[in-house]
């Protein structure tokens, strides 16, 4: 990733985050849809819970985007907890599709191109990390 696009991860994270948790709901309603055989993963979880768990561990990923040392192996730790979960690949990209989608909602019409790819490559990096250790 560019500096340029870490600051508009950073930028538009601070955008919707006043917002966070509707748009962790979005998320998760569109995950379900998008991929039901995500649904029974969170059969006992909170999901209220879940939504700020997954806020913040999204929060301190795209702070630690410059910082990558201290990241990555926080980012293994739950990659390796995730495979405990039973979450596989094809989990990680609807994750990622439902968060990209989730982030449109929430952005407008400040969802550039630009914005677009530069979330597509942090999630992929924080994915590939979390994905890789889970292997
Ligand atoms: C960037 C990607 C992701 C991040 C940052 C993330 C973050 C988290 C965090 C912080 C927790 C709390 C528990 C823990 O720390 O181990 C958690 C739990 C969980 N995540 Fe994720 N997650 C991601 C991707 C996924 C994917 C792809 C799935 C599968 C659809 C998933 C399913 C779950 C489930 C089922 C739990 C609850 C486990 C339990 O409490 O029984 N996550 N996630």
């Amino acid at each position: 990733m560019s500096p340029e696009q870490k600051q508009i991860v950073r930028n538009t994270w601070q955008e919707v985050a006043p917002q966070g948790d509707m748009a962790a709901q979005l998320f998760y309603n569109r995950l379900f849809e998008i991929d039901p055989s995500s649904r029974p993963l969170f059969q006992d979880v909170d999901l209220r819970k879940q939504r700020t768990k997954l806020l913040q561990a999204l929060s301190d990923a795209v702070q630690g985007l410059d910082a990558p040392d201290a990241l990555v192996p926080v980012l293994e730790d739950l990659g390796r907890r995730h495979a405990d979960y039973g979450v596989t690949d094809d989990h990680y990209d609807s994750v990622g599709a439902a968060l990209l989608w989730a982030l449109e909602q929430g952005l407008g019409p400040d969802w550039t191109p630009e914005a677009k790819e530069a979330w597509a490559e942090a999630y992929a990096l924080i994915s590939g990390v979390m994905r890789h250790a889970g292997h």
